[in-house]
């Protein structure tokens, strides 16, 4: 578990703040659910046999109460969905999330275990239109984000009997082969045998070698689906490749299956920022009315790995450097920049012109509004830009627009070079509640 301290925090808000946008232009709503959920909610609907509920559930007994951080955020979202009827109020619902997830795994990079996800769930639509439009939102979507290396795996596990037909042709395979398998594959055998196409180990990737395909077991309607969601890929110009080992570690999915990774060279064997699919038989199996379902979750720390993105330019846009016994007068110009949007600090420790300089640098401000005694008796300040060199004397009444417009027009040319740009324009001094400009 990780501190993330305020000089990365601003890395963190483009990439929430990139990820809130997109959600808002493909019509998701945010849903916030507890972080605490009962423990049978995770075993029920990830599956006993997982990796997450077997061992990596923090889970307690609160007052006989068995509860568990929530390790994934399709489970309490489903419940949620169930829980208000909201198949009732509308036909599909398009709901997305982001915030911290816990699983005791062993940590290495890209691996924690309080984990950040940005995901999102569509419940009532069966694709694959809509399967391939959110294929499509995360690479676009990892573009602005500026990842390298972008690679779109897809899969379809098709329904339960699917599934159920390909396993014990699995286990047909293997079980021959069983003594090469590692010894957590051959566990996996009895509980989870399509677990063992995911193994990483040279041991199992070779037991595997020439196993039968979960495609050769789809039925007539899966395929069709799946057929549909690769038309649409096509039509979309998105890049994918269908790989037909991947299976993922959660046990609700059906059909539609897919990971994204990229930045291969900063991530190494962690590189899946993206893992999502269809689950169209949770709900009814948690209980509610039965309804198709895809989603997907992104690891936003290994987004941030991934991502090229630097971190927001500057921390203020200007500083206001009182000297003697000014602060006051300089609290209440600090104010009124502050309401014409301009980020700004008022270096009040009563330090020297030099080392509030100091601070003005170390900060990003572009503009320094100075004020000592002399100018605050004669109702002037002086307006220094770092930026351009300059350092002129104006009343303070017309100091305010000078450094919105030297700010604004510092944004314009920024913004030209970054077009990800996010330093807030400064806004035109709004009317003050007394009726002045
Ligand atoms: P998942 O594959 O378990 O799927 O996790 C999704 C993503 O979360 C992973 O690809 C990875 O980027 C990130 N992640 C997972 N575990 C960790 C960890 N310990 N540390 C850092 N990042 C991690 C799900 O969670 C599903 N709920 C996705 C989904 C939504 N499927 C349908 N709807």
């Amino acid at each position: 578990m990780n501190d993330v301290l305020p000089d990365e925090v601003g890395r963190w808000q483009r990439v929430e703040q990139a990820y809130a946008r997109t959600m808002s232009l493909y019509g998701f709503r945010e849903v916030r659910t507890p972080y605490v959920e009962p423990t049978a909610l995770f075993t029920r609907a990830i599956g006993e046999a997982t990796d997450v509920v077997e061992k990596e559930m923090y889970s307690f007994v609160h007052h006989d109460e068995p509860l568990t951080l929530r390790p994934e955020g399709t489970a309490g979202a489903a419940r949620a969905y169930i829980e208000h009827q909201v198949h009732a109020k509308e036909p599909v619902s398009r709901w997305w999330y982001g915030g911290a997830m816990f699983r005791a795994e062993r940590p290495q990079r890209g691996r924690y275990r309080q984990f950040y996800q940005l995901g999102a769930e569509i419940f009532g639509d069966p694709g694959p239109g809509c399967d391939a439009e959110m294929i499509d939102m995360l690479v676009q979507l990892l573009g602005e984000l500026r990842v390298p290396g972008v690679q779109v795996y897809v899969n379809s596990l098709g329904g339960a009997d699917t599934r159920a037909r390909y396993r014990d042709a699995l286990v047909a395979y293997l079980g021959p082969k069983a003594a090469s398998l590692t010894p957590d594959s051959q566990r996996r055998l009895g509980t989870n045998p399509l677990r063992i196409l995911d193994s990483k180990d040279e041991r199992d990737r070779a037991a595997c070698e020439g196993a039968p395909t979960l495609h050769d077991f789809l039925g007539a309607d899966d395929r069709a689906h799946f057929e549909a969601l690769r038309k649409h890929l096509d039509a979309l110009g998105t890049p994918y490749t269908v790989d037909p080992r991947l299976v993922r570690g959660l046990d609700y999915y059906t059909r539609t299956l897919f990971e994204i990774k990229g930045a291969k060279d900063k991530l190494g064997a962690g590189d899946t920022l993206v893992g999502g699919g269809r689950y169209d038989n949770m709900l009814a199996d948690l209980g509610g009315q039965a309804a198709p379902a895809i989603g997907f979750a992104a690891g936003l720390e290994r987004l941030l790995i991934a991502s090229e993105l630097e971190a927001p330019a500057g921390r203020v846009d200007a500083l206001v450097a009182p000297l003697g016994d000014t602060v006051g007068a300089a609290l209440g110009l600090a104010r009124e920049l502050r309401r014409s949007g301009i980020r700004c600090e008022c270096d009040t420790r009563g330090s020297t012109l030099k080392s509030q300089l100091r601070r003005a640098n170390a900060l990003g401000a572009r503009v320094v509004v100075i004020q000592g005694d002399t100018e605050l008796a004669a109702g002037v300040v002086q307006v220094k830009d770092l930026d351009a060199h300059t350092q002129e004397t104006m009343p303070r009444d017309q100091a305010i627009r000078v450094v919105v417009d030297r700010l604004v027009a510092a944004s314009r040319s920024v913004d030209s070079r970054r077009p990800d740009a996010t330093t807030p324009t400064p806004v035109p001094p709004a009317a003050k509640p007394g009726g002045e400009a």
